[in-house]
């Protein structure tokens, strides 16, 4: 691997992508051996920035003064041709502070660990209608489309009051917009369709209020004046959105993970208990969303490396998520280690809004599907399975099992 200051030479190309499950990107331990910043070459021969190393990764994503979150300025690194689709979505995860602050700020107290603790029976409920409906329906399953999506995509429309004949609707356009086959175009379509649903169950909501997420966003920032009906609907597509397939990917892969490792599945069969070491370790190992973007904002060092304004840097989760100095042993799937200092939801101010949710989505999902079927396997050998990394989004496109 070459090094960021090696001048003349051809920098590696970004993204990358990973040969097993379990695996960080191919490249990525290369980069990290040469320190924890280098320089990779965009699919669009743009050149940035990428930062590997744990302290460094910790330190530009706290850093938000200095390197800025803002997708429709053009100075953002886009790491595929979606997300120059993506650019145009005016949500709070592109967005710097103030705008950030005070958009966040709307959904905090929605999201705290008793609020989402408050959500675990229904969680269980659909996680167990999931399961009656795999079991009944004979020997074999793929646990994407049965299991893994409608988990998340059900928790997410019922938390925010969208209606339960529309689920269907928001798992496809939600697969349409992240997933690595389909076009710019299809992806740019679904946002518009998911859009302006939700401008129309807003204006819906506004006359006949509900109970749900929505309904409670609409009494206290749009009626009050505070929030407008269109940021809203930008908030709520993001809620689904960064939702849906981030979670549907860790409960696949999680599921995989412990199928794969007989240590681990006997420990948690043994002791449920073990379930939230498993999770964070999962997390930790897996790094689903990975390479996240930022731009210099000023002159400025990442690790005593200079920077120019202007320059793209992408954090890679995975390759920090495995820093010896941190997590010795990395490649290890190990429980009992304290995995939760992870960077698998980020850090500093645009931390994962949903980690509270997606931990108990995790945690209910493993914990119901290898009890309810303790015979569980795979139906292929595992290396059929087909990864899937759209826009550093790391998952499997089928898992088929059987029991
Ligand atoms: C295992 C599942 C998940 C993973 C790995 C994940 C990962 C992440 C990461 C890495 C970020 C930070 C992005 C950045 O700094 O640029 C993020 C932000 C975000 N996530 Fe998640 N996420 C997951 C599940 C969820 C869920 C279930 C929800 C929703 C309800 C959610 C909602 C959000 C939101 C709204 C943001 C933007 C926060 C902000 O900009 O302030 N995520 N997520």
């Amino acid at each position: 691997m070459l090094s960021p200051n090696t001048s003349g030479t051809t920098e590696p190309t970004y993204p990358t992508t990973r040969g097993c499950p379990f695996a960080e990107p191919s490249g990525y331990a290369d980069l990290r051996a040469d320190g924890p910043v280098s320089k990779v070459t965009l699919y669009n021969g743009r050149p940035a920035w990428i930062v590997t190393g744990y302290d460094a990764a910790r330190d530009v994503l706290v850093r938000h003064e200095d390197f800025s979150s803002v997708r429709d300025d053009p100075r953002f690194p886009a790491t595929a041709p979606r997300f120059e689709a993506a650019k145009k979505i005016r949500n709070f995860l592109g967005m710097d502070p103030p705008e950030h602050t005070a958009q966040r700020r709307t959904l905090t107290g929605s999201f705290t660990v008793e609020r989402i603790a408050a959500q675990r029976p229904r969680i269980q409920k659909i996680v167990d209608g999931l399961l009656d409906t795999i079991l009944a329906d004979g020997d074999t399953a793929d646990l994407v489309p049965q299991f893994a999506l409608p988990v998340p995509s059900m928790t997410i429309c019922h938390l925010m009051g969208v209606p339960y004949g529309d689920h269907a609707f928001f798992e496809h356009q939600s697969r349409r917009i992240v997933q690595g086959e389909s076009s710019l175009e299809d992806s740019a379509d679904a946002f518009a369709k998911v859009r302006d649903y939700l401008a129309k169950l807003i204006e819906t909501k506004r006359r006949a209020p509900g109970d749900g997420l929505l309904d409670e966003l609409i009494a206290d920032y749009v009626e009050t004046g505070e929030l407008d009906p269109k940021d809203l609907s930008e908030i709520a597509l993001l809620l689904l959105v960064a939702g849906h397939e981030t979670t549907a990917n860790a409960i696949a892969l999680g599921v995989l993970a412990v199928l794969e490792h007989p240590d681990v599945r006997a420990g948690l069969a043994a002791d449920p208990g073990m379930i939230s070491g498993v999770v964070e370790e999962l997390l930790r190992l897996l790094s689903i969303a990975d390479g996240l973007s930022r731009f210099a904002t000023r002159d400025t060092e990442i690790a005593g490396q200079p920077v120019a304004a202007g320059d793209g840097v992408l954090v890679a989760v995975a390759a920090s998520n495995r820093d010896r100095a941190v997590f010795g042993d990395p490649d290890a799937f190990d429980p009992h280690r304290s995995a939760r200092r992870h960077v698998a939801f980020g850090y500093g101010i645009h931390q994962c809004l949903g980690q509270n949710l997606a931990r108990t989505e995790m945690e209910i999902a493993l914990t119901s599907i290898f009890a309810r079927i303790p015979t569980l396997r795979l139906a292929v050998p595992r290396d059929e399975l087909r990864l899937k990394h759209p826009a550093g989004l790391h998952g499997v496109v089928a898992l088929p099992v059987t029991w």
